[in-house]
């Protein structure tokens, strides 16, 4: 098979949705298609089940199977598909956003019942900022829930979606029948197996036709009838185009647990869904076909074993092949590495393998050489664009524990944050450190990993912050910002990547500031630098 051809069947992509939507359950039942696995229950899901004795123990724990789900690679049809695993627990959400970054598309599930969750919001309004093509699945129709017209305005108005609904539900709950497939035009009866692979789908282009009315029963026939027109008055038709620009999002519904509906979408996805998507770097945008090699880090796992300080750097492939054993240009550090045993991920294990294409994700084995965005190439000096920091919700001064130890600790913390567990600030008046994390789980994560991985202890103390705002000082007019620097003073502070930060710590703060100082622009993500 050709390049072209290798590009052209990968899928990349990534499901988000609020935890208990049932992403864990799709993802299964996908790779069940796939042949990938071979019964229920393979996947371990890695979210962190609620009342675990001790969430961080169980975050250890899961740390362990998430390497093993963070990329469910498995063919389907002529497709290779690569699905990247995005944790839902909303202390995790930095690492769900930074793995926004490298899928080509994404499924966004949502429960029947509950609607339009929170998280869901968060990480929808990601993918909307980067115009990442969207499939929405309504999931648990086994079960009572909102009426489907009501769930399609929720899903607008919540989402800031356009949503054409490419499959519609016959009844739900215990009334549940079956669902009318948009799409390919035929009716699908539901008969609550989850052990089927395949429901009875019996093929239907015209609702009109009579015959209806002996399938689904007279009650339902008619009213699926109104309701397709209805569909067919407020929606627009489906259009690719529109759908690969973020621009409409077509739905289908479903219950991923009886397996239900999940063909459908799966077969309409790797028809309508991107093939690996050109990028941009901050010279130029890298299609997938050109020749040379590029790609990115967008993940970054530690060992288990802390005998041994290696690390699984996840790197997506932007363009041409990676090859084993070639040397490519490590950009940050203008030095070339090469690889000896780079893994490919397929469901549940990894393999080494010799050449990878566009789309791919693979695992190389680091020694602290990468951070999270760092970019390799074929010798090319660019960077890729898009791998933000977002700002934390949560402050803490870091304390040593030990002073015998300081070394220790600080090699610790710098590791922990290329890998992004949080955020480091150094403060700029007295240099003391502050950690910033997305949840409060993340010092328990980080106090352990020191003591276990590197021997250092820490303490914490509460910061007075409730958002980092980057700073750019050469925006600013000369006296406004030596005025904002001496009145902000105990509030600011520099990134890792030495960018001035003001940790402001209310929101009227920053109204404030933003008022007496107008050309103090403040940004909210770290990237502001490279556009
Ligand atoms: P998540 O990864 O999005 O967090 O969700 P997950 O798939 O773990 O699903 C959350 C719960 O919802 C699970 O039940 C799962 O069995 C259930 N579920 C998923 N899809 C459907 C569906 O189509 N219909 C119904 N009725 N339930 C569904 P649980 O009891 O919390 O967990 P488990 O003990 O079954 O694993």
């Amino acid at each position: 098979m050709g390049f072209t051809e290798e590009i052209a069947k990968r899928r990349t992509f990534g499901i988000i949705s609020h935890p208990d939507a049932g992403k864990t359950t799709l993802t299964e039942k996908l790779l069940l298609f796939g042949g990938a696995i071979q019964e229920a229950g393979a996947v371990k899901s890695n979210k962190i089940k609620k009342g675990a004795t001790s969430d961080f123990m169980e975050i250890e724990r899961q740390r362990g199977i998430s390497v093993a789900t963070s990329v469910l690679a498995f063919n389907y049809k002529d497709k290779k598909i690569n699905i990247l695993d995005t944790p839902g627990h909303k202390d995790f959400a930095e690492d769900t956003y930074r793995t926004l970054t490298a899928v080509d598309s994404v499924i966004v599930v949502i429960d029947v019942a509950k609607g339009v969750e929170e998280q869901t919001e968060k990480l929808v309004e990601v993918c909307r900022m980067r115009n990442i093509p969207m499939i929405v699945f309504i999931n648990k129709l086994d079960r009572e829930g909102k009426d489907a017209f009501d769930l399609l305005d929720e899903v607008e108005q919540k989402l800031k979606l356009t949503v054409t609904p490419l499959s519609f539900p016959i009844g739900m709950g215990y009334d549940f029948k079956g669902i009318y497939n948009i799409w390919e035009k035929n009716i699908n009866l539901f008969t609550g197996d989850s052990r089927k692979d395949i429901e009875e789908t019996i093929a239907f282009d015209d609702v009109n036709n009579p015959e209806l009315d002996k399938i689904v029963g007279q009650k339902h026939a008619e009213k699926l009838r109104e309701e397709l027109e209805l569909v067919t008055e407020i929606y627009p038709d489906f259009d690719r185009e529109a759908y690969l620009k973020g621009d409409l999002q077509p739905v289908f519904f479903g219950s991923a647990l009886n397996n239900f509906g999940v063909r459908e979408l799966l077969d309409c996805f790797i028809q309508i869904a991107p093939q690996p998507r050109p990028k941009e770097s901050d010279t130029r945008l890298v299609r997938p076909e050109e020749e040379k090699f590029s790609g990115f880090v967008f993940k970054i796992h530690a060992n288990m074993d802390p005998k041994h300080r290696d690390r699984l750097a996840f790197i997506k492939i932007v363009s041409g092949t990676f090859e084993r054993n070639k040397p490519y240009l490590h950009v940050r550090h203008n030095k070339n590495l090469k690889f000896s045993s780079p893994n490919a991920f397929f469901a549940e294990k990894k393999e080494i393998v010799d050449i990878s294409y566009p789309g791919d994700i693979v695992g190389l084995h680091d020694t602290g050489n990468f951070k999270i965005g760092d970019t390799l190439t074929e010798g090319e000096v660019m960077n890729f664009k898009g791998i933000p920091s977002f700002s934390p919700e949560h402050f803490r001064y870091v304390n040593n524990a030990d002073p015998m130890k300081s070394k220790q600790l600080e090699k610790g913390l710098d590791q922990l944050m290329d890998e992004g567990v949080a955020q480091l600030f150094t403060l700029e008046m007295n240099g003391r450190k502050v950690i910033g994390t997305v949840g409060a789980l993340q010092y328990e994560v980080i106090q352990y990993r020191l003591e276990h991985e590197y021997g250092a202890k820490c303490s914490y103390e509460n910061f007075p912050a409730y958002k980092a705002c980057w700073v750019k000082p050469e925006d600013t007019k000369n006296e406004e910002f030596a005025e904002f620097k001496r009145v902000k003073q105990k509030f600011l502070g520099h990134d890792k990547h030495g960018q001035l930060v003001f940790l402001a710590d209310s929101e009227f703060s920053i109204q404030m500031t933003q008022q007496k100082y107008p050309s103090v622009k403040l940004y909210f993500t770290s990237d502001f630098y490279q556009n």
